[in-house]
């Protein structure tokens, strides 16, 4: 039974967090009243200065001791529809440059590129396009981007294509701060004509209506507290920053901003971003035991004692290397379960580096289950589906050709030689799926498909 604000204690946290999970003008002067208000460092006023591509957050995140960066605690997704003219005028796209700009002025960027800061208290954020977008105008998208439709990918890895989202943009927001997401949301949504004491005088809303949007959080204390306040799991350790129990977005295992940008064509310097839902059964997942849960996150090469609680004994890198993703086969075959990094990994290039960056997978329990707001970019989708592919199937045959997958996800027997552990696939189920074209910053602003 879900346990009431009075019985838990209405905590400091815990108000803050709710503010997010409702939004509203309302839910940001009650974030304001405990936080004091914003006291926050506002960006420069000329943001010459600032990284061509909008996706470049690296040097202004969080970096743990080991060198890893570190997600911000926060996230927003504002899931757009386009309201406005095709082609767009100018006017429209000088209302959405000027909002994102006056955004972009109110807060630093993130930590402000304090390579020692503990805490991101300002904001990173960025604007993306769908399919559907570009589908509106005369001209085809251009072909210089692998941007696959979300019906594409979910076919590709074996999913319904129902769960496929038809936004035409989002804005995704993060910080370490509440108040800092929800005053950004409300000048966007032009209920503010100044943020932070920086001038707004136009907002998203004058060319886009808000569909929908979606909450997360991530980070030790936060994640275990708040799906024990809301969703009864108490099995989260408090250390661990994560719903499944581990850290995640080591430097070695993420990709590489370049790896991930465009390199040509009217979008160079952009990339391409992938967000979807997935709701996650942790019931199942903690009955568990502690040595299967290591087995199935990371490779039964793993143990308890070499991963340490939380992953703690992993410093910059999950200690898969080539010869444990290669060996995903026959460990299905000799101990009948295989890790999800192990899996994963076999999608690296030919030089063994990663292709999608795992930007915030912050977890979110507003729909009352615990889910994933996972968000990735890449250069190509195919980076993206090829490693989603990789994660879902175990090819039990080695002569086989790789397209055609072997063990579908969920698979629960150990018919054809699949493996019955089949990393976390079990406990994973997708909600929603949403493909989008981040364009470099010039270009955020309502581009042209060409
Ligand atoms: C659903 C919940 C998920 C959880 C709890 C989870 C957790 C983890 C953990 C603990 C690791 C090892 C540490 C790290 O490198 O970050 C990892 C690695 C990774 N995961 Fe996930 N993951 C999830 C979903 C996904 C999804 C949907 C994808 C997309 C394909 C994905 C792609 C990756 C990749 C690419 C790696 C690095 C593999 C490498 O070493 O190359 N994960 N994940």
């Amino acid at each position: 039974m879900r346990k009431h604000g009075s019985e838990r204690g209405l905590t400091r946290r815990g108000l803050l967090r709710a503010a997010l999970a409702v939004g509203s003008t309302a839910g940001l002067s009650a974030c304001m009243e405990i936080t004091g208000g914003l006291d926050v460092p506002t960006g420069p006023s000329d943001l010459s200065t600032y990284p061509a591509s909008q996706h470049a957050w690296n040097d202004a995140l969080v970096t743990d001791s080991h060198g890893n960066t570190v997600a911000p605690h926060y996230q927003l997704l504002l899931f757009l529809e386009y309201k406005g003219s095709i082609p767009p005028t100018e006017a429209e796209r000088a209302a959405v440059e000027s909002c994102l700009a006056s955004v972009d002025r109110a807060f630093q960027r993130g930590t402000g590129g304090s390579p020692d800061a503990l805490s991101l208290n300002g904001l990173l954020g960025l604007i993306g396009y769908t399919p559907d977008y570009f589908a509106r105008f005369d001209r085809s998208f251009t072909t210089e981007v692998d941007l696959s439709t979300p019906e594409q990918v979910l076919k590709a890895v074996g999913e319904d294509e129902s769960k496929a989202d038809h936004y035409d943009a989002v804005a995704l927001l993060t910080s370490d701060r509440v108040e800092v997401l929800l005053a950004a949301e409300q000048a966007m949504r032009g209920n503010r004509d100044q943020l932070n004491g920086v001038p707004v005088s136009s907002s998203l809303t004058d060319v886009f209506a808000i569909a929908a949007r979606r909450t997360g959080f991530k980070g030790p204390g936060l994640v275990s507290s708040r799906l024990s306040d809301e969703v009864d799991i108490d099995a989260v350790n408090e250390q661990s920053p994560s719903a499944m129990g581990y850290k995640s977005g080591f430097s070695d295992n993420q990709a590489s901003e370049k790896r991930v940008t465009i390199k040509t064509g009217p979008f160079a310097g952009g990339t391409t971003l992938h967000v979807s839902e997935l709701v996650l059964d942790l019931e199942a997942w903690y009955n568990r035991s502690e040595g299967g849960r290591v087995h199935r996150m990371f490779s039964p090469q793993h143990s308890p004692e070499s991963v340490g609680e939380v992953g703690r004994f992993l410093a910059n890198d999950s200690r898969i290397n080539e010869t444990i993703a290669q060996s995903t086969e026959a460990d299905a075959e000799q101990y009948g379960v295989v890790g999800h990094t192990q899996k994963v990994a076999r999608a690296r290039d030919s030089n063994f580096e990663p292709r999608i960056l795992r930007r915030s997978e912050a977890i979110s329990a507003e729909t009352g289950r615990a889910a994933l707001n996972f968000t990735s970019i890449q250069r190509a989708m195919t980076d993206f589906v090829e490693t989603r592919q990789a994660m879902s199937f175990v090819d039990t045959d080695a002569d086989s050709d790789h397209t055609t997958p072997q063990c579908p996800a969920h698979q629960q027997s150990t018919s054809n030689g699949c493996p019955a552990k089949n990393g976390i696939l079990q406990f994973v189920e997708t909600e929603h799926r949403a493909n989008f074209l981040v364009p470099q910053r010039q270009r955020r602003a309502l581009p042209e498909p060409q």
